[in-house]
């Protein structure tokens, strides 16, 4: 029987943007020590300051009331009922204050020392498999024996990054949806080959601690793992798709700023990080299909140091208080030449084609399950609720913009094109 209560201390290796994130969460779920790893202080005292910035970001109603209306998928959330049901979650909920939270933080620069009594370790360090595996050793030479080693990638086989160390059983995926943890419902556990069971469970009793002001906190434990998980693996269709369409744009004398439609997307790249988005892009593109090459605007980005906003810059450049600096315009001639090129089923078809992919390896096993993940990740209507009725029209779309690309992987799959999905509701 697994027993959550022994758990006591919580590491979190890389404090950027997502360690930041989940060390927050996991000072509000009330761990007595929480310790953050990064390489220097310089980035450690950074990694302070987000999480103090987040916990008066919650204990502020009005800043959070802003944050529910500047979010266009939450307006429709009833703000008084959340806030009330983050009221009663968290340790926020018994008087504690955040000062006090702040003190059960701990930093260090030395991964040996900060894990050394870890139950549980939360890795977050940027999106390489060799400086992962490379981790994943020493988490397995230094944490005690019981510690649950987890891994927050967004896109590696859990397989691969538990290669190098010594307890591959105690190695388990633990992947927040969102660049904002306290803010995104859903949490995916991905099992490597050698993954115990009781680890998982750990992991996903852990996960489902974890507070969120947006809803219920939502765990799902993947049956097997795979590249991208569901989340992201859903999505990822549409960026290599979007990076065609901007190469094109780029390649027709059009700048970042005068594609003003776009800018939701370009927003949410700079949020993420365009080296986390570039890093599991390559990823893809050695391990899935040679087709998740990334973009030339990607390759461009990463080469002049625009990481995205964390560095101040990235498809954007913003001012101190992340606002963009020259708000980008809708050109109509820019227009005209995307919307050539933009059917709109196209974005329904590649996801649901990517669904269907998520089937046919094995991840889960029901259909329903991915439309659940996909509402609790995105707040979107997940690809089966339409395309069980569409998928038939959207066949010979995806054949039409896989030769207009050159991307063969745009094609739609056999569990697609058979129908054979519908037997896995
Ligand atoms: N950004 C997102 O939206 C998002 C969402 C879910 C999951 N993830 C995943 O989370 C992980 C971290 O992403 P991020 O966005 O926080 O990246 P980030 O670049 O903001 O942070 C990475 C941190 O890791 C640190 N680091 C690098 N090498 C290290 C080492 N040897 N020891 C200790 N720290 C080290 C860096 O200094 C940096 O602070 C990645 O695997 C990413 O795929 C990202």
């Amino acid at each position: 029987m697994v027993d959550i209560d022994k758990i006591k201390n919580i590491a979190v290796i890389g404090g950027g943007i997502m360690g930041s994130g989940i060390a927050q969460v996991a000072l509000l779920s009330g761990y007595e020590k929480v310790t953050v790893i990064d390489l220097n202080s310089e980035i450690l005292e950074k990694t302070k300051k987000l999480i103090l910035e987040r916990m008066e970001l919650i204990q502020s109603e009005e800043k959070l009331k802003e944050y529910f209306a500047s979010n266009e998928k939450l307006k429709n959330v009833d703000f008084k009922k959340k806030l009330e049901q983050f009221a009663s979650i968290g340790i926020l909920a018994n008087g504690v204050d955040t000062e006090t939270i702040m003190g059960r933080l701990n930093t260090d620069t030395d991964i040996s020392r900060g894990i050394r009594d870890a139950n549980f370790v939360i890795e977050a360090v940027s999106e390489k498999l060799e400086l992962k595996k490379r981790i994943f050793k020493q988490l397995g030479e230094f944490a005690p024996p019981q510690a649950v080693l987890a891994s927050n990638t967004s896109s590696i086989s859990i397989t691969k990054i538990a290669e190098l160390c010594n307890r591959p059983e105690k190695v388990i995926g633990l992947h927040f949806h969102t660049f904002f943890p306290i803010a995104g419902m859903l949490i995916e556990i991905t099992p490597g080959e050698k993954s115990a069971d009781d680890a998982l469970e750990i992991g996903r009793m852990v996960a489902q601690k974890f507070p969120c002001i947006t809803g219920e906190r939502f765990t799902v434990r993947l049956e097997k793992e795979i590249d991208g998980l569901i989340g992201n693996r859903i999505s990822l269709p549409i960026l290599i798709y979007m990076g065609w369409l901007v190469d094109t744009a780029n390649k027709n004398g059009f700048t970042f700023e005068e594609l003003g439609f776009l800018q939701m997307l370009f927003e949410l790249a700079d949020n993420i990080g365009i080296d986390t988005i570039y890093n599991i892009l390559i990823y893809f593109e050695k391990y899935v299909s040679p087709d998740f090459a990334p973009a030339k605007y990607m390759e461009d980005l990463m080469k002049s140091g625009r990481l995205g906003k964390k560095v101040g810059k990235g498809i954007y450049e913003y001012n101190e208080d992340g606002s963009i600096i020259n708000l980008p315009s809708i050109d109509q001639n820019a227009f005209r030449l995307l919307a050539e090129n933009l059917n709109p089923e196209i974005f329904p078809a590649l996801t649901f084609n990517e669904a269907c992919r998520v089937l046919e390896e094995g991840a889960v096993k029901s259909y329903e399950l991915i439309d659940k993940i996909i509402f609790k990740g995105t707040y979107s209507p997940g690809p089966f609720e339409t395309g069980k009725d569409k998928y038939k029209e959207w066949i010979p779309l995806l054949y039409k913009i896989a030769e207009k690309t050159g991307k063969s992987y745009f094609k739609p799959c056999e569990m697609m094109e058979s129908g054979k999905f519908l037997s896995l509701k």
